[in-house]
């Protein structure tokens, strides 16, 4: 069983870990440990039109963000993994310069002391030499920086292609087969699947 935390802060882009606490459920090898701030709970209600309540249907656990009881509070619970998705820059912010004041930031800077996979989702558009700073900052600290850029190349024909290509993408970073990531040349099929309609763009 993997067991991975997953945190979503208040920047856009909420669609993506939804789907992939969905599809980690649905691949029964998972355990996850779900942690939203208060800006990630209004994001949930702005772009999904869900209360987090039902954001939390598809985990085993969820934690506040001020719970510092929570196990994954502490590295002696051991972690395959944390994804922070999306993450604001704030939250980046707070991992790069070591500000554990919520319980997300405590989880990411766990995971990089104790060397387990950390993956951060960035969004912001655009982007401040301070944000490019806390980025450097993180990778150099062992995190993957991971923002939601579209496979272009597969050519996705709507916003939904776009969130199961990224989604798959994530899934597999941690090694969970879902049948949404597409590797570049191996599967022909797919490629047709995605061909656009004329006048797409
Ligand atoms: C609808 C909405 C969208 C937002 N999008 C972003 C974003 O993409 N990136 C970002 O850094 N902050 C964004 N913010 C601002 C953050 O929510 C705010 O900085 C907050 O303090 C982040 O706190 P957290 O990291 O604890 O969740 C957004 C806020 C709202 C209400």
């Amino acid at each position: 069983m993997k067991r991975l935390a997953v945190c979503v802060t208040g920047a856009s882009g909420v669609a993506l870990p939804y789907l992939f606490l969905k599809e980690a459920s649905k691949s029964g090898g998972v355990e996850t440990h779900l942690v939203v701030s208060k800006s990630g709970g209004l994001v949930i209600k702005q772009e999904l039109g869900i209360s987090v309540a039902e954001f939390q249907k598809y985990t085993g656990f969820s934690y506040d963000e001020k719970n510092f009881m929570a196990p994954i509070a502490s590295g002696s619970f051991r972690l395959d993994g944390v994804l922070v998705s999306p993450c604001s820059m704030k939250t980046l912010s707070g991992i790069a310069n070591g500000y554990e004041d919520n319980l997300i930031i405590r989880c990411a800077s766990i995971a990089l002391k104790e060397k387990w996979r950390l993956v951060l989702m960035p969004r912001e558009t655009p982007l401040s030499v301070i944000h490019i700073r806390n980025m450097l900052s993180v990778a150099e600290a062992g995190a993957m920086v991971f923002p939601p850029m579209p496979q272009f190349y597969f050519r996705p024909r709507n916003v939904e292609d776009m969130i199961r290509m990224t989604v798959g993408k994530m899934l597999s970073i941690f090694g969970i087969d879902s049948g949404l990531s597409r590797e570049w040349g191996s599967d022909k099929a797919a490629l047709k699947e995605f061909e656009p309609q004329s006048g797409t763009y």
